[in-house]
């Protein structure tokens, strides 16, 4: 099976991985890449967000399967410009991606599939916005309807902040603060059929503790030792299968990576925000605990025909992963900084610990920074104590001048498994 892959992140550097140690994929696309990317696949120049684009390159290829990582291309369209030109290709519809790209529709989506969310208010004036805030009283959360890369959310407890992040956008949706710890599951659907991959949790915030602006992601583990044994099949019965149905009903089936953002609340299981494609760095982590080989899992969803398929197999390993981000992330990043130790990791850390590229870029013999998010630090072990100990150590590794990571990833889970 040939694959393109779409994207340039670490969450494409997992899916290219897994899909270079599958034995049935016998060449690997990937567009356009970065320089992780480059030593197991083998990249190409291309305009993402232009779907003729990407559909003549998948041609010239002759790709049997086209796997888009980012949400971006997905709700430009990518996977429709694919369909029409009739390559199988694992990602939703403009109008499926939908449930990424505008939060107001979601919750329309979860009303009528009577999924458990918060409770929520659609401002587009000031006043309503006042009228919101006080209806639900602190901490306030305010997220713009657009797109914004799990950036465009506002917590706080200071009114003024949550009026002014408001007035920033066109739309808000306002919404009631969920308690409790956040978890993300995956889903693989074909638009029926609904597989759950296993939990992962994310830190948003830049900071140890929680602390600092929310960014895409600064970390990850899995499996959560602190989860209720039900929890996937709950949230299953719960929240994706009824989410897919509802999206079927309507008549926009959502076939793809089906990303459910919850909180564990007091009350019981709640929908932060869904997602249309794999989560970074979440995959990082899920990925690597998969052992079924992950072509025929995207080819099957791609092509209608999940329901054949076996019953995934995943390792009892723990999986940790370390975002290291530039200097000013998530502000504008500095970038252009040489990269070092990353051949030391290959030499003494693999095959428990490697690393994952997201914005890196080669020059010469030399490997640069050339975004925020730039590794991800990824390493397995018989648990989660194993497991951050060797991300760490690999982390401790690698040199980028001013680079940021949260020294605190897992380290709760781990210490009361
Ligand atoms: P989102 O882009 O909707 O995932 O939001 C980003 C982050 O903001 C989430 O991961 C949560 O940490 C936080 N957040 C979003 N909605 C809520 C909520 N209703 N209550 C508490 N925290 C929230
Ligand atoms: N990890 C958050 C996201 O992928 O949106």
């Amino acid at each position: 099976m040939k694959v393109l892959v779409i994207g340039s992140g670490a969450r494409e550097h997992a899916l290219c991985r897994s899909l270079s140690l599958d034995p049935a994929v016998t060449a690997l696309h990937c567009a356009p890449g970065n320089a992780g990317i480059a030593e197991v696949a083998e990249l190409h120049q291309v305009d993402a967000l232009d779907g003729a684009a990407v559909s003549a390159l998948a041609a010239e290829l002759g790709a049997d399967l086209v796997v888009v990582g980012p949400e971006a291309p997905l709700v430009a369209g990518v996977a429709d410009a694919l369909r029409e030109a009739g390559v199988p290709v694992f990602g939703p519809s403009k109008e499926a991606a939908r449930l990424e790209g505008s939060k107001a529709f979601a919750k329309d989506v979860m009303a009528g599939a009577g999924v458990p969310t918060a409770r929520s208010y659609v401002c587009t004036t000031a006043e309503e916005v006042d009228a919101a805030l006080n209806a639900f009283g602190a901490p306030y959360v305010v997220k713009d309807d657009g797109l914004a890369a799990g950036k465009g959310v506002v917590v706080t407890d200071d009114i003024e902040a949550a009026r002014a992040h408001s007035a920033a956008c066109d739309r808000v949706v306002i919404e009631e603060y969920l308690d409790g710890p956040e978890v993300s599951l995956f889903a693989v659907t074909d638009g029926e059929t609904v597989l759950p991959l296993q939990p992962a949790q994310d830190f948003k915030r830049a900071l140890d503790n929680d602390e600092g602006p929310n960014t895409g992601g600064m970390g990850a583990y899995s499996p959560l030792p602190w989860a209720d044994p039900k929890l996937v099949d709950d949230v299953l019965h719960s929240v994706l299968q009824p989410t897919v149905d509802e999206m079927r009903r309507r008549g926009t089936p959502f076939s793809g990576l089906l990303y459910a953002g919850l909180a564990i609340t007091s009350r019981g299981i709640r929908v932060i925000e869904f997602n249309a494609r794999f989560g970074d760095p979440e995959t990082q982590v899920v990925l690597a605990r998969l052992q079924t080989p992950l072509a025929g899992v995207l080819m099957a969803a791609a092509t209608g025909d999940l329901a054949h398929l076996e019953p995934l197999r995943w390792s009892d390993d723990a999986a940790v992963t370390v975002v290291v981000a530039s200097h000013n992330y998530p502000g504008t990043p500095r970038t252009g900084d040489p990269i070092t130790g990353l051949d030391e990791v290959a030499a003494q850390d693999a095959p428990h610990a490697y690393v994952l590229h997201a914005g890196t870029r080669r020059e010469g013999d030399a490997v640069l920074s050339a975004g925020g998010r730039v590794l991800s630090v990824t390493a397995t072990g018989k648990d989660l104590t194993e497991a951050r100990d060797r991300a760490y150590t690999a982390v401790a590794r690698v040199g980028l001048d001013g680079s940021q990571h949260r020294s605190d990833i897992a380290a709760r889970a781990a210490a009361d498994a």
